[in-house]
């Protein structure tokens, strides 16, 4: 079953359109990455399922709920935690989550011990009775994600979880988002790092303007703009040249020499046992090399190539 789904959703702004008959589905139980540059619908398509916003065409469910005509039933069972915090900067971390607790018409009790348990849970029990005004920007994230999970939501949806944060807090938000996915959460994330859609998301949608430009899981993504390669670094020229050479044995395509950087780059099939290959070769043909990896498109250069934001060899930039 699909946690999340939307058929053919369209938002306008006055004569701009944000979103061009979207179509997405989350299946329970996974982490779908949304993806995009700025202004290509992300918040818009979290506002929209988080009832937010309503859609000016199309479908969308939640949860198995309608989100326009049961938007009171999504509602109790989503979390949601914006692009921009939503926690109180002069209430204390507790206070915060004790608040959303009742906002959710928890008792007090209950709320309380709720908030107890989050703060623990997110690293922030030391200072869950400080003012959030003397909290550092990954403490007021990790607290806002906090305040999202008081219901134990079913449906999660993490608009730019990490934006801002240092590689610390980044991979401590991570881990909290790994734990909620392991206990059946389903996610829907927003983010522009794309090495956090690989670290987190099973399958990967890129908007842009509005449109779904890609889909797929982020090894099906990768190799969509090239397959693997291997890299071979060598320390003059003489050897760069017999490296090549060897290599061209191994490599099912040109093998390319880049003397300025001192590499050579041959394409291959069948990964690891590649470069085994190559690496068998090379000892026996008595080359000399610093270094020999295998090298996989990174998202990046995914992203990169479909939202043309770097143009093609052959493309003037847009
Ligand atoms: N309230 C609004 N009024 C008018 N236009 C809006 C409004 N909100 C968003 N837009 C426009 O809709 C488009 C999509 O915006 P949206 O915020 O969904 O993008 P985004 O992918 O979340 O971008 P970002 O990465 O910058 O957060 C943009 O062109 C934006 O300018
Ligand atoms: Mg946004």
């Amino acid at each position: 079953m699909n946690a999340v789904e939307t058929t053919g959703l369209v938002k306008r702004y006055g004569a701009a359109t944000a979103l061009r008959e979207l179509d997405l589905a989350v299946p329970q139980g996974s982490v779908l990455g949304l993806l995009g540059p700025n202004g290509a619908g992300k918040t818009t398509t979290v506002r929209i399922l988080t009832t937010l916003l309503e859609p000016d065409a199309g479908t969308a469910r939640v949860a198995g709920y309608d989100v326009v005509r049961e938007a009171d039933r999504v509602r109790r069972v989503i979390g949601l935690s914006g692009q921009y915090a939503a926690v109180d900067e002069n209430l204390t971390g507790r206070e915060n989550l004790v608040l959303f607790g009742r906002l959710h018409r928890m008792r007090a009790k209950a709320a309380r011990a709720r908030a107890g348990e989050l703060l623990e849970r997110i690293g922030l029990a030391e200072a869950a009775d400080r003012v959030v005004k003397t909290y550092s920007g990954g403490m007021r994230r990790r607290l806002d994600l906090a305040a999202s999970l008081v219901i134990k939501p079913r449906v999660l949806f993490l608009d730019e979880p990490t934006t801002g944060l240092d590689p610390r807090g980044r991979r401590e938000i991570w881990d909290l988002v790994r734990d909620l996915v392991a206990d059946g959460a389903t996610l829907l994330l927003t983010t522009q790092y794309l090495e956090e859609a690989d670290a987190l998301a099973d399958d990967i949608l890129i908007l842009d303007r509005g449109q779904v430009i890609a889909h797929g899981t982020p090894d099906v993504l990768k190799a969509k703009v090239g397959g693997e390669r291997i890299e071979l670094t060598a320390p003059d020229r003489a050897e760069l040249a017999r490296a090549a050479e060897v290599l061209a044995s191994v490599a099912d395509g040109p093998v390319e020499v880049r003397t300025e950087s001192g590499t050579v780059t041959a394409p291959v099939t069948g990964g690891v046992h590649a470069v085994a290959k190559a690496a068998g070769e090379l000892a026996a043909a008595g080359v000399v090399a610093n270094d020999l990896a295998l090298r996989r498109p990174t998202l990046d250069e995914v992203f990169l190539t479909l939202t043309g934001l770097v143009p093609a060899a052959d493309e003037p930039p847009r």
